[in-house]
């Protein structure tokens, strides 16, 4: 049983596409019969207090930075010849200076920076009327074409345009901003191939180039987004470094943009396979908030997140080693039936939805949350108003990604 169930989990973290059409039968049998699950110096877990004890520890028996030494990344870095590992040392560099994989005190001092900007206070004045633009501009894109449309290519738009609107990209920007992140991304669900590192350390140097252009224009008074000031003022004061500026603006493309997108196209396709619930959403367009706790709760944009154990400890009887590599499966926390009544079934009128993990838990809870809600619930209640006939125009939907980040390669709908 347990050999068999440690293949199939093999294949979701080795992104196997047909086991990325349904990895829940399989992540509810880990947490229900496995639920600390060891693999060489991996440990898995899985069930919803256990994760979210994982997800929400701040360096006291688990650490960020150290996963940068993770096993995983050995081995793959012993893959690349000589020159290429240079490049593959560059690329995790980067991203382990980043906020997400940093420990106290570094963690709350680049935080502190980015809270005013991201309050909901701030998002109501300085966004709403921005996302609600952006939705309606998506909307338009998706009438204005024939026939079936790719609701993954629309959902891309709106997240990446409020990132724009965000961080002061200028619309005819985007498209090479998406390059970089895109070249980036790809590399990252492909630690093993030296011509995707290579193409993400020259993705990663145009894009904190054009990040040092959108510092400047803050500073020239060219450009006016309450985020990008925030950084500024906060290199001015010495609260953070230069580099460090650059990495947090970085991030919120990469943080910001995928999830939000899988969100809304995972999100609209399970509302049209699960019809009744379309049309519970549909009698009543002004619940989408709560539709979008159940949304992230069943979908759950990033299936796991990792870390290292910098302890010795045991948890459920099962030794964890200090070193060891520890992976919370927030897709199967999400459907823990010790929290979640029937959790398989998508219930818009769930009355827990929002004690899913999808957003993280403590001190690194995702920053962007209110921001990824105001998008997704302005999205679902304006297709809900304006397309209650909308259906799904394909038996069987094609995935890929990674093990984590599973996502849709098309999600064909009829709108009327
Ligand atoms: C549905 C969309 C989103 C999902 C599912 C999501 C998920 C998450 C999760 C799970 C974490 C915690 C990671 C951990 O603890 O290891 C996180 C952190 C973060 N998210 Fe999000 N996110 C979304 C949207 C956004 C948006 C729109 C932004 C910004 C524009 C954003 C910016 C961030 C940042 C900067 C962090 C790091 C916070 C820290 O380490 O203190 N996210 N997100």
């Amino acid at each position: 049983m347990v050999s068999s169930i440690l293949d199939r989990v093999g294949r979701i973290l080795a992104a196997d596409p047909s086991a990325l059409a349904d990895p829940f039968v399989t992540w509810n049998e880990l947490r229900d019969t496995a639920p600390v699950l060891r693999w060489g110096s991996t440990v898995l877990l899985s069930r919803h207090d256990d994760v979210r004890e994982l997800v929400g520890d701040n360096n006291v028996v688990y650490s960020r930075a150290a996963t940068r030494h993770a096993q995983r990344y050995e081995d793959a870095r012993l893959q690349f010849s000589s020159a290429d590992r240079d490049a593959f040392d560059e690329v995790l560099d980067i991203e382990f200076a980043q906020l997400v994989r940093l420990d106290p005190p570094d963690h709350q001092r680049l935080r502190r920076t980015l809270q005013p900007p991201f309050s909901m206070r701030r998002l109501d004045d300085e966004m709403r009327s921005v996302v609600v633009r952006r939705v309606d501009e998506m909307l338009a894109e998706a009438d204005a074409e024939t026939g079936t449309v790719d609701f993954k290519r629309i959902a891309y738009l709106l997240p990446l345009r409020v990132l724009g609107d965000l961080l002061g990209i200028p619309l005819p920007d985007l498209p090479q901003v998406q390059q970089w992140a895109q070249t980036i991304a790809a590399n990252k669900f492909n630690v093993d191939s030296g011509d995707r590192v290579h193409a993400a350390v020259d993705a990663y140097s145009g894009l904190h180039a054009y990040i040092e252009r959108l510092i400047e224009a803050e500073r020239r008074g060219d450009s006016n987004t309450g985020l990008v000031a925030a950084i500024v003022e906060a290199e001015d004061t010495d609260h953070v470094t230069h580099d460090e500026a650059v990495g947090m603006l970085a991030l919120m493309l990469f943080a910001g943009h995928e999830t939000t997108t899988n969100l809304l196209a995972i999100g609209t396709l399970e509302l049209l396979r699960h019809h009744d619930q379309w049309e519970v959403l549909c009698s009543d367009p002004t619940g989408a908030a709560s539709a979008v706790e159940e949304l992230l709760r069943f979908v759950t944009p990033v299936h796991y997140l990792q870390y290292v154990a910098t302890t010795t400890r045991t948890i459920r009887g099962a030794r964890i080693q200090e070193g060891d590599t520890m992976i919370g499966v927030v897709a199967a926390a999400n459907r823990d039936p010790a929290v979640f009544e029937d959790p398989d079934r998508l219930n818009l009128g769930r009355p827990n939805s929002k004690d899913h993990l999808s957003l993280g838990f403590g001190p690194h809870f995702c920053i962007g949350a209110g921001l990824a809600r105001m998008e997704a619930t302005i999205a679902f209640e304006a297709l809900s108003t304006r397309y209650p006939d909308m259906s799904l125009d394909a038996d069987e939907i094609t995935w890929g990604g990674s093990g984590s980040f599973r996502t849709p390669v098309r999600v064909p709908i009829r709108l009327q």
